[in-house]
């Protein structure tokens, strides 16, 4: 499986985050983008304190053949429903955690979008930062074979990596 850095590849995935704070976790979903072999470019982009920025990024990522977008912000979290209103791309939003409430602020503020505009939600933090990755690779596997294939030999791996006895008392 591909573990080399693919950012000099076309971006089939854009990752955008609402501030530098958020790029410790988000780095996790950048990692298991390589390790599949999925391009990706990853910026900051706030809905709120960079709103051109990310106008600009949400309207031209389908154009510059993008597939997916991850957008991760904490708190009053805007950005993955701003994404998804300014581009018809499938958008994952990444709740970040340990702000109100361990992070149910953002939580609910990506999830509960009105219809019409869909999020899908993933788990708060790290857990969502790789699930967003693996989401977004199963979406472009169902037009690429290899990615398919790739993201077949990883569950294989993830399971066999996992022992059925647990560890001993110590
Ligand atoms: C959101 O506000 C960001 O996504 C971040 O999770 C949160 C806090 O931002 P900083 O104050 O750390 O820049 O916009």
């Amino acid at each position: 499986m591909s573990d080399t850095p693919t950012s000099s590849d076309s971006p089939l995935v854009g990752i955008v985050m609402g501030s530098p704070s958020d790029a410790p976790t988000m780095h996790k979903c950048a990692a298991t983008l390589r390790t599949l072999g999925i391009p990706y470019e990853m910026k900051v982009c706030s809905a709120h304190r960079t709103p051109q920025r990310a106008h600009d990024f949400a309207t031209t990522a389908a154009d510059r053949g993008m597939k997916v977008i991850i957008a991760a912000a904490g708190m009053s979290a805007h950005l993955a429903g701003v994404m998804a209103a300014l581009t018809h791309l499938p958008v994952l939003g990444v709740p970040m955690d340990g702000k109100l409430g361990g992070g149910l602020d953002a939580l609910l503020s990506t999830c509960n979008m009105p219809k019409g505009i869909p999020v899908g939600t993933m788990s708060m933090g790290s857990h969502g930062a790789v699930n967003a990755a693996l989401f977004a690779a199963a979406i472009i596997a169902t037009s690429d074979p290899a990615l398919n294939q790739r993201l077949i030999e990883f569950r294989a791996q993830q399971t066999a990596a996992i022992d059925e006895e647990p560890p001993a008392a110590e």
